[in-house]
């Protein structure tokens, strides 16, 4: 987790730096910091919260020619001042930043002459390096041998001006250059947009950058003749135009965002890949992600089996990990899934499934990922990138994605044809139609609830799942999700007066009608009903319930989803809460 921003070259005012970690924010926002040398003094700052703060706390007139910078998500040790990155060595030999996790961290502290006062295991990392290596590269490089984790790092050393020492290994890390300025970052959407060259740290690679040049080397100190990459991503600036914040922008891109994914997938023919021969020995598929991504699995599971026929299973990535599961290496296929690809359990499941051989497809986001990277079959989602920490377009596209994915397999075994384009585009028509009066009365009834509870069955309980987490996430609503059946199997002892039930009914009648069965012992205890149905019968005469205008069942959920996505956002906002950037959490998460 966490964003690193390091700069070396000509004079730059310090807010220049910020303004790029600015765009780093979606990695946390618990704190910020950034260190400066001149003349081997070194200076730092730091703020608890967001960059917004820090920011303020900069005099214009500050500038540097070397300096690091960090917005933090904290993993070890609270959001303090104290904790905040850049940490220094006592004797400020060295001052770094951090992502990721050192996972030897106790027993680097046992070892060190001096322990420091941040509980960080960064600041225990920067102290080792003062008691462990010298100023130069090389020591740099062999102190590494005893570090354990992931880490991106970037270092000041107080002792020579103008210069950068980088280590990298599972966690992503990208150097510009250009005349006179080289930039490191996290993320290559925070470098400036004009540069010569363009290079992505590998896991074990170490760089040295000093005055305008850069050396890379390997874990041996083996110098690393490293080709520049190519990233075919144009960085557009991402504004508000006139939302008042992302969440809501992007949920009102969702339409646009379904057009651009299927005329993409036209344009490019992706789906080409997909033919006779890449499928026909599939016996199993196995999706696999986390959060929303995760929903989208289980989503694209009932679509795969649906429509194709083979046996799907979803595994939640960081419980995958550790599960030895007998699969016929021939016969499965993985595709993971995730809009950041970047996610360090679905980016771990996914090392192990290569390592072990089985073929697996990515489904993400951003096209430059680590697992974009690590992956010979990509199918994109066309989302634009996606600000907000609550996924909500991206997760439209992921479903998107998956019906034509599923849709097209269909076409190429069974012969006849679903015409996946006219389905979605009609999809993309209605997405935006809810009743978004019905939904604001709606919010203003449970948004000072305690606990909400989401109910459907079968590919219902999924959209349930999703719209739970959905607005615990940006409202903090202790909400829960079950499927209908299991209501009163325990969880009706939560039902108290006003408690909102939400309860998705768009499948068959049979299903529909146990699912309103199942709710009536919770309505005859209190609870508040609020509907969200393609039966025009349920919605009527209700004011609370929610039309959806979905034919097709198995298209239903990415109908059913944007009001909940939109219900989540005014709760949210009425709580008085950032939905962008709700406490605890971050956009990306970069650690197992
Ligand atoms: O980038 P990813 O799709 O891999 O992220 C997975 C989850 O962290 C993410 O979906 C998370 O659950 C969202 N904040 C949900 O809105």
């Amino acid at each position: 987790m966490c964003g690193i921003v390091g700069y070396c070259g000509k004079k730059i005012q310090l807010k220049k730096i910020i303004d790029k970690l600015k765009k780093l924010e979606y990695r946390g926002y618990d704190s910020a910091g950034i260190t400066s040398i001149k003349n081997n003094t070194i200076t730092t700052i730091k703020q608890v919260g967001k960059i917004d703060n820090l920011l303020s706390n900069i005099p214009g007139n500050l500038h540097t020619t070397c300096a690091i910078s960090h917005t933090r998500w904290a993993t070890h040790g609270k959001a303090t001042h104290t904790n905040a990155h850049p940490h220094s060595s006592s004797k400020e030999q060295w001052t770094i930043v951090h992502n990721g996790i050192i996972e030897n961290y106790q027993e680097l502290y046992d070892k060190l002459k001096t322990k420091p006062a941040s509980d960080t295991d960064t600041a225990i990392l920067s102290q080792y390096l003062e008691e462990n290596c010298n100023d130069n590269i090389e020591s740099f490089i062999t102190a590494f041998k005893n570090i354990k984790g992931s880490y991106a790092i970037v270092c000041i050393n107080k002792n020579n001006n103008d210069s950068l020492y980088i280590a990298k290994k599972n966690s992503p890390l990208y150097i510009s250059q250009a005349y006179g300025e080289i930039w490191v970052a996290s993320d290559p959407i925070s470098l400036p947009l004009e540069y010569d060259y363009l290079y992505e740290m590998l896991d074990n690679e170490f760089a040295y950058i000093s005055d305008s040049n850069i050396s890379f080397y390997d874990n041996n100190i083996n110098i690393v003749d490293k080709k520049h990459i190519n990233i075919n991503e144009s960085f557009e600036e991402t504004n508000l135009n006139k939302y008042p914040h992302f969440m809501i922008k992007e949920i009102e891109e969702e339409q646009s965002a379904i057009e651009k994914q299927i005329q993409f997938y036209k344009d490019k023919c992706i789906l080409k890949e997909y033919n006779y021969d890449f499928i026909k020995n599939y016996e199993n598929i196995k999706l696999i992600g986390c959060g929303t991504a995760y929903h989208a699995g289980l989503v694209g599971a009932r679509f795969i089996e649906k429509l194709v026929g083979i046996k799907c299973t979803v595994e939640i990535a960081s419980e995958y990990i550790y599960k030895e599961p007998i699969l016929d290496t021939n016969k499965t296929l993985f595709i993971f899934i995730s809009q950041s690809g970047e996610t360090a359990d679905t980016l771990r499941a996914l090392e192990i499934v290569k390592s072990k051989g089985f073929n697996y497809i990515s489904l993400t986001n951003v096209l430059y990922s680590s697992i974009a990277r690590k992956s010979k079959h990509i199918l994109p989602t066309i989302a634009g990138p996606e600000i907000a920490v609550a996924s909500t377009k991206a997760f439209v596209c992921q479903l998107t994605t998956l019906y034509m994915f599923a849709s097209h397999i269909h076409n190429v075994l069974e012969g006849t044809f679903i015409d996946y384009e006219k389905d979605l585009r009609e999809v993309a028509k209605k997405i935006l139609s809810f009743n978004k009066e019905k939904l604001d009365i709606i919010a203003k009834s449970i948004y000072q609830s305690p606990t909400a509870i989401f109910l459907g069955k079968d590919i219902d309980y999924i959209v349930a799942m999703e719209a739970s987490l959905k607005l615990k996430e940006v409202s903090y609503i202790n909400s829960t999700s079950y499927p209908s059946g299991e209501l009163k199997h325990g969880f009706l002892a939560l039902v108290e007066d006003g408690t909102p039930l939400i309860i998705f009914a768009t499948g068959s009648d049979i299903q529909i009608s146990k699912t309103l069965n199942a709710t009536q012992e919770s309505i005859a205890r209190g609870a508040k009903e609020i509907i969200i149905t393609n039966r025009y019968e349920y919605s009527k005469h209700n004011d609370n319930s929610i039309y959806i205008d979905s034919l097709n069942p198995l298209l239903a959920p990415i109908l059913s989803i944007a009001p909940m996505q939109y219900l989540a956002y005014k709760v949210s906002i009425l709580k008085g809460i950032n939905p962008d950037q709700p406490r605890n959490l971050a956009k990306s998460v970069t650690v197992e």
